[in-house]
């Protein structure tokens, strides 16, 4: 199979700004929008227009300096709110209306007090409305995690009747297995007449920490557009990280999937989100925490000072991050030491670094991490100018 390019998508605007706490300010988003689009991202969904007069107002700003990205805006299955979509969007370069409707059995009966047949009547009629303003338009079917395979290609089906030009497949409780969310895509594939005319897209959160894994097995069963977020954040659990899908298409050529994303603003923008949304990364955070590049333990610490892929699957350059770190604990090595040592002009023989790293276990019990001030008091403490 050729490379094939799969879409980046980013709700950190949308998804991820419902976050309670993350809330973002005009000139914060703006900031984050020209970002995403430097970096790459071939739609931003810049916001729910008609959810506020802030939110309208983030959106239509976001169209006016948005150069290359398409601008999406979200609405309900509901004429009113693709109104105000459609005048939010009105000067974007590439506009986008994504509006859409639960589909799965509980969202019909609890939400909707709905039958199936009335569902995709509703569906229909919302793309149908939409595309009285914009010639793209993607639609949701909401919970197609659990809704019955079946019954999602009908309203597949329907929608792209109708003008969806994306169809989006989101695993809203991010309940869906990997293989099985790749399955449901691979049966739309198999399944859906007139599939060909739309993108099919994953949009999944991350409730059983499967976000990643299910937008990699949607795309490896056919999807072409991955939705996801900086840092993950959204909802409850989050959305499917930007970095991790991007890292992982990069990192295995195999898959035959690519994306435009220049990778080397991945660190610089996680930071700039969670400073804005005040929203720390965790530090065992894949590809973007403080710890993706950090080797604490001995053995590990030997094999990176040799050579830094016996550790390391990403070149930290890759994605922003200046270099691999070597952290000095009580579980670090000599190897260690004499690197971070050297590091500061400190050249010690072996029988001096033995002596060295005996003083340097005293201070590293006592103290959880040595940094490079320490070193010198620690090469003091050993008393090696005899040896
Ligand atoms: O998770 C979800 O189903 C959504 C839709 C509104 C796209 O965010
Ligand atoms: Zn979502």
């Amino acid at each position: 199979m050729a490379n094939d390019k799969v879409h980046i998508f980013d709700t950190t605007l949308r998804d991820g700004e419902q976050v309670p706490g993350c809330k973002l300010n005009t000139e914060q988003k703006l900031l984050i929008a020209t970002r995403l689009d430097q970096m790459g991202v071939d739609v931003i969904e810049a916001g729910f227009p008609i959810s506020s007069p802030g939110d309208f107002s983030s959106v239509q700003e976001i169209t006016k300096i948005v150069k290359n990205a398409t601008v999406c805006g979200l609405t309900r299955a509901v004429q009113k709110d693709i109104d105000v979509a459609a005048e939010a969007l009105a000067l974007a370069k590439r506009p986008r209306i994504h509006t859409g409707i639960g589909t799965s059995d509980s969202h019909i009966q609890h939400k909707f007090n709905a039958t199936r047949e009335q569902i995709i009547e509703r569906a229909t009629a919302a793309v149908s409305h939409a595309k009285k303003y914009v010639q793209d338009v993607e639609f949701y079917a909401e919970d197609a995690g659990r809704t019955d395979n079946e019954f999602l290609a009908q309203v597949c089906e329907a929608v792209i009747k109708a003008g969806a030009t994306v169809l989006n497949i989101p695993d809203t409780t991010g309940y869906c297995l990997p293989e099985e969310y790749g399955a449901k895509i691979k049966y739309l594939v198999d399944n859906v007449r007139g599939i060909e005319k739309a993108t099919l897209s994953c949009h999944c959160h991350n409730d059983l920490g499967l976000a990643t894994a299910n937008s990699i097995a949607g795309a490896v069963n056919g999807a072409r557009q991955i939705e996801c977020t900086i840092n993950g954040i959204g909802e409850r659990a989050g959305n499917t990280s930007l970095e991790e899908v991007v890292m992982i298409m990069r990192q295995h050529p195999g898959l035959n999937l690519t994306t435009d994303i220049n990778t080397q603003l991945l660190y610089d923008t996680s930071q700039m989100v969670s400073e804005a949304m005040g929203m720390y990364v965790q530090p065992n955070k894949a590809i973007v925490g403080a710890n993706a590049f950090a080797h604490s333990s001995g053995i590990h610490q030997d094999g990176v000072i040799k050579n830094r892929e016996t550790y390391e699957i990403i070149n930290p350059h890759d994605v922003g991050v200046e270099t691999s770190a070597i952290v000095l604990t009580a579980r670090s090595g000599r190897a260690a030491l004499a690197y971070r040592a050297k590091n500061i002009g400190i050249e010690l023989t072996k029988l001096q670094l033995d002596k060295v790293y005996e003083q340097f276990l005293h201070f590293a019990d006592a103290k959880k991490e040595i940094n490079d001030e320490d070193i010198p008091h620690i090469v003091d403490a050993a008393n090696i100018n005899s040896i």
